[in-house]
């Protein structure tokens, strides 16, 4: 049992978890969302906690109760996520992105309800991009410094571009994370699961298959990874 008898190597570290999908809205009634639950950065959270870290959890619509001794910030969009997630990362040991952030917002808001039209046609919605928390992260962090340790979620399908595993290596590089936690979602769900199955795509190029397990066990097994390369 993985869960049994955990050191607490994470005694005397901060760490920042990011969870939940973020929230665009149009109108005051309407929004462009995900289906991430946030319950594998909830696992994370408590795991991080329950190995002594001091966890700061920045959470978007996360409807799941705050783990015991985990600091809680919420958010609802991708500007506040990067906010959150920016300032508490400062001087951390270590910063998993495991929050689903949109990557397009509207290009403007409505503050009156948007209305049908009487000719029936339909609105053209225009999207602006979203910053990339990640990517920034990775940037912000100063040149040559081995902290914090930044990991990344993926989920990725096979294409006829590549593989789950070609897309995870190429967006490793792109966001120049140290960790990509990959998420094969060519099955269908696991949104909202127990379970989760995923591989550890580290910077060296090592890819660890982790096999389906609860996210509890999965969020150790991450923990232990990170652990190993901390200072
Ligand atoms: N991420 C982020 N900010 C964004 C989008 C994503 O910080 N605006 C983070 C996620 O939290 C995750 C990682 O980047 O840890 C990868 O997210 P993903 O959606 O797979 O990457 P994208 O670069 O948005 O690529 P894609 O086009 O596949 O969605
Ligand atoms: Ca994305």
């Amino acid at each position: 049992n993985v869960l049994a008898g955990r050191p607490r190597d994470l005694a005397g570290r901060r760490v920042v978890v990011s969870a939940g999908g973020t929230r665009e809205f149009l109108d005051p009634v309407r929004f462009l969302g995900n289906r991430s639950s946030g319950r594998q950065g909830l696992a994370l959270a408590e795991a991080a906690a329950a190995r002594g870290a001091e966890v700061t959890l920045v959470a978007a619509n996360v409807a799941l109760p705050t783990p015991a001794g985990v600091e809680r910030i919420d958010v609802t969009t991708t500007a506040e996520l990067r906010d959150a997630v920016l300032k508490s990362s400062v001087g951390a040991d270590a910063v998993v992105m495991a929050a689903a952030p949109a990557d397009f917002r509207p290009a403007t808001y409505a503050d009156a309800k948007i209305k049908k039209r009487t000719d029936g046609a339909a609105p053209t919605i225009e999207l602006v991009e979203n910053p990339d928390v990640l990517a920034e992260l990775v940037r912000s962090r100063p040149a040559g410094a081995a902290e914090p340790f930044i990991a990344g979620f993926a989920a990725e399908t096979g294409d006829a571009n590549g593989s789950v595993l070609d897309h995870a290596r190429a967006k490793l590089a792109r966001k120049g994370c140290d960790l990509l936690v990959v998420n094969d979602v060519s099955g269908g769900g696991v949104f909202g699961q127990d379970d989760n199955d995923v591989l550890l795509l580290t910077a060296d190029g090592a890819a660890a298959p982790v096999g389906r397990r609860p996210k509890a066990e999965v969020a150790h097994v991450i923990w232990d990874t990170i652990v190993q390369r901390l200072g």
